[in-house]
């Protein structure tokens, strides 16, 4: 299905620049705002699009994608929380330091340097640690195993979401993740919850690495969609789940385009 091709299209974040740190945390995010313009949704007779627009959702639900489209319509900065995350967790791996040791996880990310840049010509963001670029390893099938072990570390997620919140002061952007509109930005005037079943995600996912010429059956996927699932919805720092106020966008059935007009229509309602 068409749909179901372009959803398997990955997109990443676009963010910018800034030092913070927290227990001795210190990530330097380069703040690059979406080269795109601003274009039909703030034009004319329309209404003005919302300042931030939240969306969370389990993995493969097509956040990045719809993300990236909505953000170059608008012209908005698109921040995806869960490269961050997941650079804490490459260190680790790549340290030898085990992703369950809390301890030692918040001591390894105190000494990190991330920078997050602009997506690429291709609409793919890079991201250096340590001056490295390793965009191209942070799905790495490892990668995607133990990051939920480190995303549940309460004092890594402070770190983030004070940064989070202040890329979202600026306005102007779609923040992508787990626990965005109900935790990082209770007030964003826009938020959008998407989901779909375990079975058409593993679909999607694997149809999207089988895009970057890597092959994992599908079935591997899924078992690992369902316990990543597992654990971020029953951790006990900001557990996945939707806002109250979210609307939510059960995409199984629907094309990137119907998922895409959805999101639009809430953002134009708000
Ligand atoms: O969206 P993603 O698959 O790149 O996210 C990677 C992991 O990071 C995922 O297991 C959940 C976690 N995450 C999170 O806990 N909170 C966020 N705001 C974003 C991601």
């Amino acid at each position: 299905m068409l749909g179901c091709t372009q959803f398997g299209l990955r997109s990443r974040a676009s963010i910018g620049v800034a030092l913070f740190g927290l227990w001795g945390l210190h990530i330097l995010v380069r703040s690059l705002t979406n080269d795109q313009t601003s274009t039909d949704l703030s034009a004319g007779t329309k209404p003005a699009p919302a300042s931030v627009i939240a969306i969370d959702g389990p993995a493969a639900t097509g956040k990045t994608t719809v993300g990236l489209r909505l953000a170059r319509e608008l012209g908005y900065r698109l921040v995806d929380t869960g490269m961050m995350y997941r650079a804490v967790t490459w260190l680790a791996l790549k340290r030898g330091v085990d992703p369950s040791n809390e301890v030692a996880v918040i001591e390894l990310s105190g000494r990190a340097v991330i920078e997050l840049l602009q997506p690429d010509a291709s609409g793919t963001p890079r991201l250096k640690i340590d001056g490295i670029d390793i965009t191209d390893e942070l799905r790495a099938p490892d990668v995607d195993r133990n990051v939920s072990l480190v995303s549940r570390v309460p004092q890594v997620r402070e770190a983030m979401v004070r940064r989070q919140r202040e890329l979202a002061r600026e306005g102007r952007l779609i923040m992508l993740g787990r626990d965005i509109g109900s935790v990082v930005l209770t007030d964003a005037p826009v938020k959008i919850y998407l989901d779909a079943s375990a079975a058409e995600r593993a679909r999607r996912r694997h149809l999207e690495l089988k895009e970057d010429g890597i092959d994992r059956p599908e079935q591997e996927i899924y078992d690992e969609l369902v316990s990543r699932d597992e654990m971020d919805r029953n951790r006990h720092a900001s557990p996945l789940r939707p806002a109250d106020d979210a609307t939510i966008i059960d995409t199984d059935h629907l094309t990137l385009e119907e998922v895409v007009e959805e999101v639009r229509r809430a953002a134009a309602a708000s």
